[in-house]
């Protein structure tokens, strides 16, 4: 456990040392017990080196939110995985609502603290969703930050440009078919 660690340590020192991007800065913890998650080493390979992943591992920020291409494979990752205890529309069900300003954890209204609860999972039938790709799952998070109908100047997730625009989710008047017709390529916006 503890060599592996040294591994990542050397190969942040080599990346820096070639300049790359990616930084892994940031620790990430679980949720209820702060155990060390081991991101991005305990994730699946796929989907930890594309630009919004690489941003994210290095900043905490995912810049999937808001960007409109991308928000269609979000909905569809939290269609199989997480709507039948959220609800359609992060309502809530058996597990708690997504969409409203109240967090169980307050860390969630932070991306990487979302990012932890859902990697890592939380308490009871909350388990850990890591068989998602980093990036599949910062997708994800995007939809879970679009289908928020609370205050919006209590989305410290959103920038305050985003604020400027951001209309609070009206299910009724969400098609996903359309939304999915009409993506284009999901793409970051250049930083
Ligand atoms: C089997 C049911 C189940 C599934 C599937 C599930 N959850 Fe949960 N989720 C829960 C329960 C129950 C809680 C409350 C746990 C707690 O309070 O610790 C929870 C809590 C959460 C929280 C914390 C909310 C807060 O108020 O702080 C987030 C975020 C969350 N889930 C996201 C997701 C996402 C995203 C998915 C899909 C990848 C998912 N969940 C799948 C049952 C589920």
């Amino acid at each position: 456990m503890k060599m592996s660690k040294v591994i990542w340590a050397s190969a942040l020192i080599a990346a820096g040392a070639l300049g790359s991007a990616a930084v892994y800065a940031e620790d990430f913890r679980h949720t209820i017990t702060g155990e060390d998650l081991k991101v991005p080493e305990t994730s699946i390979p796929e989907g930890r080196d594309t630009d919004a992943a690489k941003h994210f591992l290095a900043n905490g920020v995912n810049l999937y939110t808001e960007v409109a291409t991308c928000l269609p494979k979000g909905e569809e990752i939290y269609l199989t995985a997480c709507s039948g205890c959220h609800g359609h529309y992060g309502e809530g069900k058996l597990g708690p609502g997504l969409g409203d300003a109240y967090w169980t954890y307050p860390k969630n209204k932070t991306d990487k603290g979302l990012f932890e609860t859902i990697y890592g999972g939380a308490q009871g039938m909350m388990g850990p969703h890591n068989d998602h790709s980093i990036d599949d799952l910062l997708k994800l998070m995007a939809w879970i930050r679009h289908m928020y109908t609370g205050d919006v100047a209590e989305a410290d997730w959103l920038t305050d440009e985003q604020k400027k625009t951001f209309k609070p989710f009206k299910p009724q008047e969400h098609s996903s078919e359309t939304a999915k017709a009409d993506a284009g390529e999901c793409k970051v916006p250049a930083q």
